[in-house]
């Protein structure tokens, strides 16, 4: 313990120092950092919902491995500030610092969600595509309900060789992904204006991202299953769930004060996954910090390996 304790710290100190260095906020945070302060955080803190649970989950993050972590996802191009490359787009739905650029985000609760889900998004799939880099000369990923495209874009940053966004552009958000990318030089990505519930259609790949979406449809539970079957190795789901709400038997559709959508508890969604008997990594839980509304604050967070 002292001795993860000691590492814990010693990564803190380097966090502080290269930021400081580098002039990134902790939101704008590289990659690597993230990946390290997860690897490094998640063996020592103690994760509310682990204490609460007592069905036997597989938590297999390990405080060793740090300098590897470090040093393969450390973006070594991206250290440098750019000219902001997509102001001709306007405020934007994320924040695109890890690409080195500094452009204009939407006001309100835009920022304070990047940064919750980011905190747990960015680390998994950094680690999804770190095991299948291994033995994968190519990997495929796959963003579900993907809006402009930031996690697709993120996974090839993170070494992904080809990845997807699928958005049915219900929001508005998806029409600039595509151009963002370009912007941004992000090659061998692809978006495609779809609707998620035809994911049947959809071609397998190594990694499906679900992620910010599964709430907004009626029968998330069905998607979720379906988006287990479309992954070859790696499933990683993000959804909202309700803090009104702790029975593990709830679930309302549509969301409470919508008239689309659906709304699970944190226990009642921790306890609809569980009984697939999937092999789950990791887990996590935090809040949302830009919803004020206690139904669509709470934030589940899963890797699943197949
Ligand atoms: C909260 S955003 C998630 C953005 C991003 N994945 C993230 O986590 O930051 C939800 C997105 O889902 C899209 N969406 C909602 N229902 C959908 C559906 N049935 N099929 C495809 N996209 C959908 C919306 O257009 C919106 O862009």
């Amino acid at each position: 313990m002292a001795q993860k304790q000691a590492c814990l710290v010693l990564f803190l100190q380097v966090e502080k120092s290269l930021s400081h260095f580098l002039g990134h906020r902790q939101s704008a945070m590289p990659i690597g950092l993230l990946a390290l302060r997860h690897r490094a955080g998640s063996d020592l803190k103690t994760n509310g919902m682990v204490e609460a649970a007592t069905l036997p989950i597989k938590m297999c993050c390990k405080a060793k491995g740090l300098k590897e972590y470090f040093v393969s996802n450390f973006p070594k191009k991206g250290f440098v500030m750019k000219e902001n490359v997509l102001s001709q787009f306007g405020p934007l739905y994320h924040n695109y610092s890890l690409f080195g650029v500094h452009n204009e985000q939407l006001p309100g609760i835009f920022k304070l969600n990047q940064q919750a889900k980011e905190e747990f998004l960015i680390p998994y799939i950094t680690r999804a595509v770190n095991i299948l880099k291994e033995t994968n000369m190519l990997i495929s990923f796959m963003e579900l309900f993907c809006a402009d495209g930031y996690y697709a874009m993120v996974a090839r940053q993170l070494g992904a060789t080809i990845a997807y966004g699928v958005d049915n552009n219900r929001d508005g958000f998806f029409a600039k992904a595509s151009q963002i990318a370009s912007a941004l030089g992000v090659d061998n990505i692809h978006f495609f204006e779809k609707d998620v519930q035809d994911i049947g259609t959809f071609k397998p790949v190594d990694i499906v991202a679900n992620l910010g979406g599964l709430y907004h449809v009626s029968n998330p539970e069905q998607i979720l299953v379906e988006s287990y079957a479309v992954a070859k190795s790696f499933l990683i789901v993000q959804s909202v769930v309700s803090m009104e709400n702790n029975s593990e038997d709830y679930f309302e559709a549509p969301a409470p004060g919508w008239s689309w959508g659906s709304r699970y508890s944190r226990e009642s969604f921790h306890k609809m996954i569980l009984a697939k008997n999937w092999n789950i990594l990791d887990y996590n839980f935090n809040e949302l910090p830009g919803n004020i509304n206690k139904v669509s604050m709470g934030s589940v967070y899963y890797l699943i390996k197949k």
